[in-house]
């Protein structure tokens, strides 16, 4: 049919703005919800669809490719997407695009509001004070760890590793960093200074994580690497709950191996490793990490542009691999 609309796919609710531009563009598959499609439900929607929006809630595995022969391209509305089988969309020559660049300000601005919330018992506080039990000003209340001039330890040295770098400044913070890609090191400021992972949790007194999740990088931080720790040591996890052995942190906090922890992400979101919810150490995020509108309107953006730019028969812009 001449000038018939493509069809779409969208798992999930985006900000306004960008299901205006959808719903001008694109025949939707059906209507989206504000909650995660049950997985028969997101087979169903990617079966009919040219192309489809989904989100890290959504497990695209290989069943899941094999049954929507029709789709062209996977816009994952998020930077990770260990969420999809790479390898089976590769297979068989469906696209995936991914949204890095526009969450990269409010991820790394995300780490430091937790990084200070956690050391500055932030959270801690805000309850005493809706609690009614606040007696005014103490010189032992809450006291909390300084950051400034400690050393920040960072774990993966992409684009979100480099704006938490960035922000070190101003807290005089030296920056030690590792990663595991064959990276051009040579081409980061030459002030961060490389550490094997052993050395960076020995020296470190903050600890933040900024790799992507894959077979390598499950578990990358378990037992073993939190005893490497400062027991005055903070971790911060903003990337993928399933990078830090959860149960292993629970125990770490409980035994005072490290100080404290905020998280973002967890091992089985949205279920947190039982005690770890009694732990007032340990600062929990319901995944913010992107979430301003600006980033979240921007990624729905890129994942259109993305879409477009296949089904006009052009590259992704935002193609993985
Ligand atoms: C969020 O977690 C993302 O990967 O974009
Ligand atoms: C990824 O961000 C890495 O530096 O390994």
């Amino acid at each position: 049919m001449p000038g018939a609309r493509p069809t779409l796919y969208i798992s999930r609710l985006l900000p306004d703005p960008v299901m205006a531009v959808v719903r001008q563009q694109f025949q939707l598959v059906a209507e989206p919800f504000g909650t995660v499609p049950a997985q028969s439900a997101l087979r169903e929607g990617l079966c009919h669809a040219d192309a489809a929006i989904v989100t890290l809630g959504d497990c695209v595995d290989a069943e899941t490719i094999h049954v929507a022969p029709r789709l062209k391209i996977l816009a994952n509305y998020a930077v990770g997407y260990n969420n999809i089988d790479l390898a089976a969309a590769q297979q068989r020559g469906l696209i995936v695009t991914n949204t890095p660049d526009v969450l990269t300000d409010a991820t790394a601005d995300l780490t430091w509001a937790l990084l200070l919330a956690t050391a500055r018992r932030v959270v801690e506080g805000d309850a005493l004070v809706r609690s009614g039990h606040w007696t005014g000003w103490s010189p032992t209340q809450l006291l909390g760890a300084e950051v400034s001039d400690k050393t920040l330890g960072i774990i993966g040295m992409g684009r979100i590793g480099q704006a938490v770098a960035q922000r070190a400044v101003g807290f005089r913070m030296p920056v030690l960093y590792h990663t595991g890609r064959a990276m051009a090191v040579s081409s980061l400021p030459r002030e961060w200074e490389y550490r094997s992972l052993q050395n960076l949790l020995v020296e470190a007194d903050v600890v933040t994580i900024h790799v992507p999740l894959t077979p390598a990088t499950h578990h990358l931080i378990g037992s073993r690497e939190l005893s490497w720790m400062r027991p005055t040591a903070f971790l911060i996890n903003t990337a993928r709950g399933p990078i830090v052995d959860e149960a292993a942190l629970v125990e770490a906090l409980k035994r005072g191996i490290i100080a404290g922890a905020g998280l973002d992400v967890y091992e089985e979101e949205p279920a947190l490793h039982p005690g770890l919810a009694q732990l007032k150490q340990a600062v929990l995020l319901p995944h913010l990490g992107s979430a301003t509108l600006q980033a979240r309107v921007q990624m729905g953006l890129v994942c259109l542009k993305n879409i477009q730019a296949v089904l006009d028969g052009r590259p992704a812009p935002n193609q993985v691999h």
